[in-house]
């Protein structure tokens, strides 16, 4: 089978390794991938070598979560899928691999395209924004950062209820945002990006904001914008690859003075009324991975949400190098990649 490798920074290669596939476990699963799609943020940051993510191998290591494939076979325990299922993981770009049925995986019905659905597990974490934060509906939310999963994060505001803005550092990401159902959207250097915010809020402020731009100076607008007892949910890997800070990212003007929140977009989103079980240890959590997943691949399947629209290249996998040299050099028309298997 055909696996990318990432041997050092932009030094990614197209590998051939052996899969046995002849005596599965009873608890695995073998997949032949169809698509497979770049993660820009966290995939650029990798190949260019900036810090490392923290629990991410080192090198040589696999690069990209976002897989989708057709299953081939099952081993004798797997009951959550069937062989021909389309799924959706969070599997690197290779060919085909073998997964246990424990781990990540949804299962795509039919009627959602392959373009759309494999961008499940990125929009899961675009709504664990949501989720990590509380959000209610009829807040106010601004994305700072209009990558895949801030555009994702757009998309899925208006479906939870909210009324969103984009905030770029681009005119091209503002017409995406349009494009994905944004209510409004500035530049983060906008002189009169307060006093826009406060009319669009109708000067009550944002409610929420949720920043998925590395660069510190997206913190600082991220908590200037926020208003006084407002929160701030962090999906980006603030500082990595940044040159050293020059101003203090919690003074107190931003932080305790207007007592925000911020949260961390990683571990569990709590929920305030689990199922009820027989067993009071094994309540179903409805903001479980794959129940977020699940959640916004039903989106797609009532024609909600549409991930494809974004899709600004499709490669063969022989080509991966050329799109993450693309992503390396920033180019501001890149943003849905997939690659074909
Ligand atoms: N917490 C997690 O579990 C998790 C998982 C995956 C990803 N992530 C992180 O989430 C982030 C978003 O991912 P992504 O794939 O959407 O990344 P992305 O494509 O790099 O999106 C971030 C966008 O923000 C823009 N930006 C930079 N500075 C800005 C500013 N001051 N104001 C407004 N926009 C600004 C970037 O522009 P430029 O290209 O010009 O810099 C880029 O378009 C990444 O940092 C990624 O590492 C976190």
């Amino acid at each position: 089978m055909k696996i990318a490798i990432l041997h050092g920074p932009r030094d990614l290669r197209i590998e051939e390794q052996t899969l046995d596939v002849s005596r599965l476990a009873a608890d695995e699963i073998w997949v032949k991938t169809r698509i497979s799609a770049l993660k820009i943020g966290t995939d650029r940051g990798n190949y260019e070598g900036a810090d490392q993510v923290p629990g991410a191998p080192g090198y040589p290591r696999w690069v990209g979560d976002s897989n989708l494939g057709i299953v081939q076979a099952v081993g004798s325990a797997v009951t959550r899928v069937q062989v021909g299922d389309r799924i959706v993981t969070r599997a690197p770009h290779q060919s085909e691999y073998l997964l246990t049925g424990s781990e990540s995986l949804v299962v795509i019905p039919d009627g959602v395209s392959d373009e759309d659905a494999v961008y499940a597990h990125l929009y899961a974490l675009s709504a664990h924004c949501y989720h990590k934060a509380q959000f209610r509906p009829g807040e106010t939310v601004a994305v700072v950062g209009l990558g895949v999963l801030g555009l994702g994060a757009i998309a899925l505001g208006p479906l939870f209820g909210g009324r969103v803005v984009g905030i770029a550092n681009s005119p091209i990401r503002m017409e995406m945002s349009q494009k994905m159902g944004a209510h409004a959207n500035f530049l983060y250097d906008d002189p009169n990006l307060q006093a826009k915010l406060d009319e669009f809020s109708h000067g009550v402020g944002i409610d929420l904001v949720i920043l998925t731009a590395n660069p510190w100076p997206a913190l600082r607008t991220a908590m200037q914008i926020v208003r006084p007892n407002g929160r701030v949910s962090v999906v980006s890997l603030l500082g990595r690859g940044e040159p050293p800070l020059d101003f203090n990212p919690l003074a107190m003007e931003w932080f305790y003075n207007k007592g925000i929140s911020l949260l961390a977009v990683s571990g569990r989103a709590g929920y305030l009324y689990p199922d009820a079980s027989p067993n009071p240890f094994q309540t179903a959590d409805r903001y479980a991975w794959d129940h977020i997943a699940a959640h916004v691949v039903s989106l797609m399947a009532d024609g909600l949400l549409r991930p494809s629209r974004l899709i600004t290249h499709r490669f063969h996998y022989s080509e991966m190098v050329t799109a993450y040299e693309m992503a390396y050099q920033r180019e501001k028309n890149m943003l849905g990649v997939t690659f074909n298997w």
